[in-house]
């Protein structure tokens, strides 16, 4: 069996076809250049490009992956949350795609596809309780799961997401969008930095909210006021700002995942969204965690940014439950946090009675 899936919920074209063993038989990805200049994803911008880029995207996926359309068993994508117009290019290209060719149409929750992308590297997963910690450009949430389409929410940001959070402070430091990755790169010199002169001692509070909550916007401002009495700082600057902010996100996901271990007794946490392709965040979880015999797990970084794949095996999983969704499809800005409402997809309208299809 194949699927094909689909991700256009923010500024990344992606398709993928993956098959019912969760091999990767192709991730195509159009990274959209359209927003360097701003800082930020432009969501006009945003809805243009996917609509260039989806076609040959989707022909891509299908060539790399070795097969055609009269192979594939399933068209998954993404229906929601992320940016409307966006999301609408992806919906309404498959939900074309499967009323010409009959095939099975299955709306997938893009922060689902992040819990499962996973499965990539280790299947066994979808047997295990395991916590997630979704970080992404749009969520910073933890997670119980308990299988699939069975979740907890445990916590959340209550503001800023940790990657909109990088973005932002990149913004301040002048690198440029996305901003995780650059900040990664300078903050390693300014750790590099500081273990030779013995220096480092910039540190930057995180505001800690409920039990397992997050908050990351008072860490930005705490950025901003430090720029403000420390203006035009030098590289060695910008490298010491970038380490201190990174070590502040680290330690309080870091602080709020432990508190979350000790009231559900997981033995897998495992990492996903964007930011987890970070490698301090992820170095410093396996260092921690597995000092409390947890075993720390991520996708390969390709898979922890948006991709089509991780898509893909959420459709086949409903696929295989013979979960299917309308042609009546929407997308969605917001849906239900995993684990609070509806939780799993493949959409409000789903039925497995293939005649609602044809609603
Ligand atoms: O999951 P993703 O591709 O898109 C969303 O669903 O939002 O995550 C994108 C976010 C961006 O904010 C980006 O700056 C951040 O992930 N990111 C990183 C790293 N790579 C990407 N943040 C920190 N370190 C990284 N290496
Ligand atoms: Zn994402």
């Amino acid at each position: 069996m194949q699927v094909l899936g689909i991700d256009t919920s923010c500024d990344d074209t992606a398709a993928a076809v993956t098959n019912e063993t969760f091999n990767v038989l192709s991730n195509v990805i159009a990274s959209q250049e359209e927003h360097l200049d701003f800082g930020g994803v432009v969501p006009e911008l945003a809805s243009r490009a996917h609509l260039r880029a989806l076609v040959p995207v989707v022909q891509a996926a299908l060539e790399r992956a070795g097969t055609s359309l009269a192979e594939i068993d399933g068209i998954a994508v993404t229906h929601g949350p992320g940016l409307l117009g966006s999301l609408l290019v992806g919906v309404s290209f498959a939900k074309s795609l499967a009323y010409a060719t009959g095939l099975p149409l299955i709306g997938v929750n893009h922060l689902e596809g992040h819990v499962w992308s996973l499965l990539a590297t280790d299947a066994t997963l979808l047997s295990t309780p395991f916590l997630s910690l979704i970080v992404s450009g749009g969520h910073s949430e933890i997670v119980l799961v308990k299988q699939f389409g069975e979740y907890q929410h445990l916590g959340g940001t209550r503001d800023d997401a940790a990657g909109e959070a990088f973005d932002k402070v990149a913004k301040m430091l002048g690198l440029g969008y996305p901003g995780g990755p650059a900040i990664e790169a300078l903050a390693r010199d300014g750790r590099a930095a500081a273990a030779i002169a013995g220096d480092g001692h910039l540190r930057f509070p995180v505001a800690r909210a409920g039990r397992f909550d997050l908050s990351f916007s008072g860490l930005k401002t705490a950025v901003r006021y430090h720029l403000e009495r420390h203006p035009t700082p030098d590289q060695a600057a910008r490298a010491e700002i970038a380490r201190a902010f990174e070590d502040a996100v680290v330690d309080a996901l870091l602080g709020r995942v432990q508190k979350a271990i000790d009231d559900y007794p997981v033995e897998h946490v495992v990492l996903c969204g964007g930011v987890a392709g970070n490698d301090r965040l992820y170095e410093r979880f396996v260092t921690e965690l597995e000092a409390r015999e947890r075993v720390v797990l991520r996708p390969p970084k390709l898979m922890c940014t948006d991709n089509g794949a991780m898509i893909a095996f959420v459709g086949m999983l409903h696929l295989l439950s013979g979960r299917r969704s309308s042609l009546t499809l929407g997308a969605h800005a917001t849906l239900p946090e995993l684990g609070r409402g509806v939780t799993s997809t493949p959409s409000p309208s789903a039925s497995a009675d293939p005649a609602a299809r044809a609603k």
